[in-house]
């Protein structure tokens, strides 16, 4: 479905850009002095080049102003239950693997040796929670799971041979 409609709008942007193709190739065979389209255009530009940098910046910060997402507001709510959690070649040190819902967990991932990705699935294999496991660096997550259920921990980064064997899974219960 998404796949579809995807490929519906790239044909639509791709026909768009052919049809201006067409038009430049059709306008071209007129000739006309370049001096004040030149002046014109370059105007142009630099409206659209300070636009673009303005939309970036303003876009950037509204988006990273939240970072680390779902946080939890220390001294309102309840303070979060805090998970160490180790990366190595291959597998996972976690100090804890049972949780409940509704209760705020902080994850903070780290790694023993080279970079990891730390990938938290729900049952139907949706990521609900990620972060990298970075050597010497801890990077927090923060969760608070919603269903009970059997999660799991997968590596999001190839780190070797046994990558695909860091595995894990934490328990969630009402
Ligand atoms: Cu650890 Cu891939």
């Amino acid at each position: 479905m998404v796949q579809t409609v995807a490929w519906i709008v790239s044909l639509i942007f791709m026909l768009l850009i052919a049809g201006v193709f067409i038009f430049v190739v059709i306008q071209s065979k007129e000739r006309s002095d370049y001096e004040p389209i030149k002046k014109k255009w370059y105007k142009v530009r630099k409206f659209y080049a300070i636009s673009l940098v303005i939309l970036m910046l303003v876009v950037t910060i509204y988006t990273l102003r939240e970072l680390p997402y779902d946080q939890p507001v220390y001294g309102e709510s309840v303070d979060p239950t805090i998970v160490d959690v180790e990366a190595l070649q291959f597998g996972w040190n976690i100090s804890d693997t049972k949780f409940k819902v509704g209760e705020p967990i902080e994850f903070r991932v780290t790694s023993a040796d080279v970079t990891h990705g730390f990938g938290i699935y729900d049952e139907d294999m949706t990521l609900v929670a990620q972060t990298q496991a970075m050597p010497e660096y801890t990077n927090k997550v923060f969760i608070t799971f919603t269903k009970p259920g059997t999660y799991e921990i997968l590596c999001l980064e190839y780190c070797g041979l046994g990558h695909h064997v860091m595995i894990e899974t934490i328990e969630v219960t009402e």
